[in-house]
């Protein structure tokens, strides 16, 4: 009880400032001029209601041989001002086709969003996005979405499903792939360098579009990592670990949301009154529109929440949806459900206004041909400066996971080189999954990439060895026979494109197929061994590991794979990528990653047989690779970790030496513990870290400051806020390898 009075008022200030830091209430303002809304005011007022509903509804286009094609009765909607948006449709010609009959045969000339999957690039296709988390270059990331949104609105597409902000600590979802991996913090400043880099600072610019955060909200924590599969945790959980990245996308200004196809603790989010209207809106002020994911609403009545597609049509709509991806539920029910008074007409209303904003920050009103720019489309494409990025990112994102004897890099020395394996030459693969308008045509493979940098000096073989997925051994032979003409041997191995990604989950995630085999029997010819790795997850590779061979991690590249794993295979580059998503022994461990909590009966490393403890009979609790865990082909000294605490304010030092043999970045990485908390704290939180150049030879210091907002976590009443006392900041290499000390915070 707080008896004096001043410490009362002192408390209720707090609280006060709590509530204004943690829960802004106030809706941000969009930067809708003056002449926009009027015109969205007048539109209002004279639109049908199937106009209005139209503008509620998400229609498809579709690819064939010939090119794009639109079903003839979506075309028809689109002249009678009854279609707000199309997705997949993009190049110029095309878009402007379609714009022109809103446009030109609509009564009110709406112009039309145009919404496109846009995850790791347009044309040029970088990495996938979890080997771009790997790169921990906040930059790069968001210069590599500058170009895909440049290259997009070359296109004439205005609107992006992205960026996919979803945690996730299973590596059986195939999703993964899509993300930036387990950690919130991380995926937080990863989430807001996506937006700007699709938003840009003009909405207006004819260069930048719409971003949409997804999937709204944990669709990356579904049950044993199933697609699609239930999601059901603490409240305190969901607040902490899930919901962070969503926030920072809309406190960055994110024009709109995809709600999730899962429910959260049984009300699906693309029904879920709490989740869009209390916490997005209300709570963090958001100011776009929602927009369900494919077929969500409809999807309500198989999770056995609607009765039919109407009933799911009025949840959804009541529950703060805009717009009805493909589904048709609102074109088909919503008249009937305003006439039966089950839905409001204010609602239809506020969703039409939302999306009309949309268009108007977009400036389309002003100009609906905006993004139809055939100059732009010829030349602003794949450009060489786009390419050399997607080059530089590539190898900014490999991550050496072994390296015994200096395996890597190749050495001047080598006469012969042999490339084997089923990824070593595969055009296809390179481009990962969800890789919008990229051309698998124009990807540099491995095999490719190797012979651009070695030119006649060096031999460069290639054999596939076996495929990637089937137990077919029949190509052992010809593979051996060729390991015995090469003094260095690149194995190429991991999964196909399309084993990662949407509706593709395992639940055996080692190297699939008869690659483990293969690898053996290659070993055997005593020759260095380099196992380059291309794979959209965390993979088991606890066989490939045992063997005496250099792992590089590759992920999925895009376009030019082939060429930046060259520049790190050959030196060129000093690996510094480090993972953002743990590396399991087994899939028995699964959920395993760095944040975990203590528990009451921790497993202590020194005692390894006690048995009441918390770990397994026959696997160690440690991953294979732990997150932030990456090699280099030079090697960083940690000492003098010093801390200063001053207040609100936490300086910490650390000395980094490079004590190997060539100039290397490494990532500096900061964690904290909360020792003694209300509530149990995970046993390391990253907080900070620095991806610094350290020159052979040279030492750095490097500085962080943290404050103490960095210490603030969930309460069981949903306030964030930092508890004093006792914690242990963490400074090291990876979240595994730190020094590290205590400080009292007051
Ligand atoms: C995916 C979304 C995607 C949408 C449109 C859905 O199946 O879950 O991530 O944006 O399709 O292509």
């Amino acid at each position: 009880m707080l008896r004096n009075g001043k410490f009362r008022i002192a408390a209720i200030l707090l609280l006060l400032l709590i509530k204004a830091t943690v829960h802004s209430q106030v809706p941000k303002n969009k930067g809708i001029n003056h002449r926009d809304k009027e015109k969205i005011d007048n539109l209002l007022k004279t639109m049908t209601l199937d106009e209005k509903i139209g503008q509620l509804s998400l229609f498809r286009s579709g690819w064939d041989v010939t090119g794009p094609i639109i079903n003839v009765n979506d075309k028809k909607l689109i002249g009678e001002g009854k279609a707000g948006a199309i997705l997949n449709a993009y190049t110029v010609d095309y878009v402007h086709d379609l714009q022109q009959l809103a446009i030109e045969k609509s009564r009110l000339k709406i112009p039309m969003l145009f919404g496109y999957d846009v995850i790791h690039g347009h044309r040029t296709i970088f990495p996938i996005p979890l080997g771009q988390s790997c790169t921990w270059d906040l930059k790069i990331i968001e210069d590599a979405e500058r170009i895909a949104a440049t290259e997009a609105t070359a296109e004439g597409i205005n609107w992006t499903f992205s960026p996919m902000v979803d945690i996730s600590r299973d590596p059986r979802w195939g999703r993964v792939a899509e993300g930036a991996g387990e950690d919130t913090w991380l995926g937080c400043k990863i989430a807001e360098a996506r937006v700007k880099g699709f938003q840009g600072n003009d909405l207006k610019a004819n260069n930048t579009l719409l971003a949409c955060a997804k999937h709204f909200a944990a669709y990356g924590a579904p049950q044993a990592g199933r697609d699609y599969n239930t999601v059901d945790m603490s409240q305190l959980s969901l607040y902490e670990w899930f919901l962070p990245p969503y926030k920072s996308c809309v406190d960055i200004g994110v024009g709109s949301m995809m709600t999730s196809f899962n429910e959260i603790a049984g009300i699906p989010s693309t029904c879920n009154t709490w989740l869009l209207e209390d916490l997005l809106r209300k709570e963090w002020g958001f100011n776009g529109f929602v927009v369900t994911d494919w077929t969500a609403i409809n999807e309500l009545v198989s999770h056995g929440i609607a009765e039919d597609n109407k009933d799911a049509a009025r949840l959804s709509l009541n529950a703060g949806v805009d717009m009805d991806m493909v589904g048709n539920t609102f074109l088909d029910y919503l008249p009937e459900l305003l006439k039966e008074k089950k839905v409001a007409l204010t609602r239809i209303d506020e969703a039409v206004r939302s999306i009309l904003e949309a268009k108007a920050l977009l400036g389309l009103f002003d100009d609906p041909y905006r993004y139809c720019n055939k100059t732009r489309q010829e030349q602003e494409i794949m450009t060489p400066g786009q390419l050399a990025l997607a080059r530089k990112m590539v190898s900014e994102s490999c991550v050496l996971l072994k390296n015994p004897d200096h395996i890597l890099p190749i050495p001047g020395k080598v006469k012969t080189i042999a490339i084997i394996g089923p990824l070593g030459d595969s055009k296809t693969d390179m481009l990962g999954n969800w890789y919008a308008a990229g051309q698998w045509e124009k990807c540099i493979t491995l095999l490719e990439g190797i012979k651009n940098r070695t030119g006649e000096h060096m031999k460069v073989l290639y054999e596939k060895g076996c495929n990637t997925n089937d137990s077919d051994r029949s190509g052992f032979d010809a593979a051996l026979k060729l390991a015995a003409r090469a003094d260095y041997i690149i194995l190429a191995l991991g999964e196909n494109g399309w084993m990662s990604g949407e509706a593709a989950s395992r639940s055996n995630i080692d190297l699939p197929g008869v690659q483990n085999d293969l690898a053996e029997t290659i070993v055997k010819t005593g020759k260095p061994v380099a196992v380059i790795l291309f794979n959209g997850r965390p993979l088991v590779i606890a066989r490939l590991n045992n063997l005496p061979v250099a792992i590089l991690e590759t992920w999925f590249g895009g376009t030019q794979a082939g060429n930046g794993i060259a520049d790190v295979l050959f030196g060129e580059v000093s690996p510094a990528a480090k993972l953002t998503m743990t590396f399991p022994r087994n899939e028995g461990q699964i959920p395993v990653f760095y944040n975990g909590k203590n528990t009451g009966r921790p497993f202590n490393l020194n005692d390894r047989d006690a048995k009441y403890v918390s770990r397994y009979l026959d696997c160690p609790n440690d991953p294979l690779f732990p997150f932030g865990y990456g090699l280099s082909y030079t090697s960083f000294a940690y000492s003098n970790l010093e801390t200063n605490v001053d207040t609100r304010n936490i300086a910490v030092t650390v000395q980094v030496a490079n004590s190997g043999n060539c100039d290397g970045e490494e990532v500096v990485q900061l964690y904290i513990r909360d020792n003694v908390g209300s509530i149990t704290r995970p046993v390391k939180e990253l907080k900070g870290f620095q991806k610094v150049l350290i020159k052979k030879g040279e030492t750095k210091t490097i500085a962080f400051n943290i404050t103490t907002d960095d210490l603030a976590f969930y309460h069981p009443d949903l306030k964030k806020y930092w508890e004093p006392g006792e914690f242990t900041v963490y400074v090291g290499t990876n979240s595994a390898e730190t020094l590290s000390k205590s400080i009292t915070v007051k």
